[in-house]
């Protein structure tokens, strides 16, 4: 049996993942309000298609949290105070520094989302386990079109 310091990881690893989804939800629809330029329309567009990927994950991730047992996020200041993405509060960015800025962000998502992966493993949630490779293919979708949009 996997012990209960396992699953109070897997439990905070969740939840730090869960507040990344949401800062990078809300950055990326920043991007989408004030994106411009001559790209502005694919840009617009593809921004939020990711910010929708990503928000309908909020919910999967938080009531995993929940089924391990544990409490998840309340707030956004909760969010705040766990997520790995750094907010941008600018509202006029160069339409392909945002493409990098999300590029990158959805590139530290991936490795967070490895890591929850391994510490479902270590505490024994096969089904974060599984679910995470989805999260990963997602994810890893995104950083290739904003990775081709950028070069
Ligand atoms: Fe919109």
């Amino acid at each position: 049996m996997p012990g209960d310091n396992a699953k109070k990881a897997l439990i905070d690893s969740l939840n730090g993942l869960l507040a990344d989804y949401f800062a990078l939800y809300l950055k990326t629809k920043n991007y989408h309000w004030h994106v411009a330029g001559p790209q502005f329309r694919d840009l617009h567009l593809l921004f939020d298609e990711q910010a929708a990927e990503l928000f309908a994950l909020t919910d999967v991730i938080g009531e995993r949290v929940r089924k391990n047992g544990g409490a998840t996020l309340t707030s956004i200041g909760a969010v705040a105070a766990k997520s790995v993405i750094e907010d941008d509060d600018r509202t006029s960015v160069d339409a392909i520094a945002m493409v990098k800025a999300l590029r990158d962000d959805n590139a530290k998502l991936v490795e967070r989302i490895r890591a929850a992966k391994q510490a479902a493993g270590e505490a024994g949630d096969n089904a974060t386990e599984g679910m995470a490779d989805d999260w990963t293919d997602q994810a890893e979708k995104r950083v290739w079109f904003l990775t081709e949009i950028a070069s």
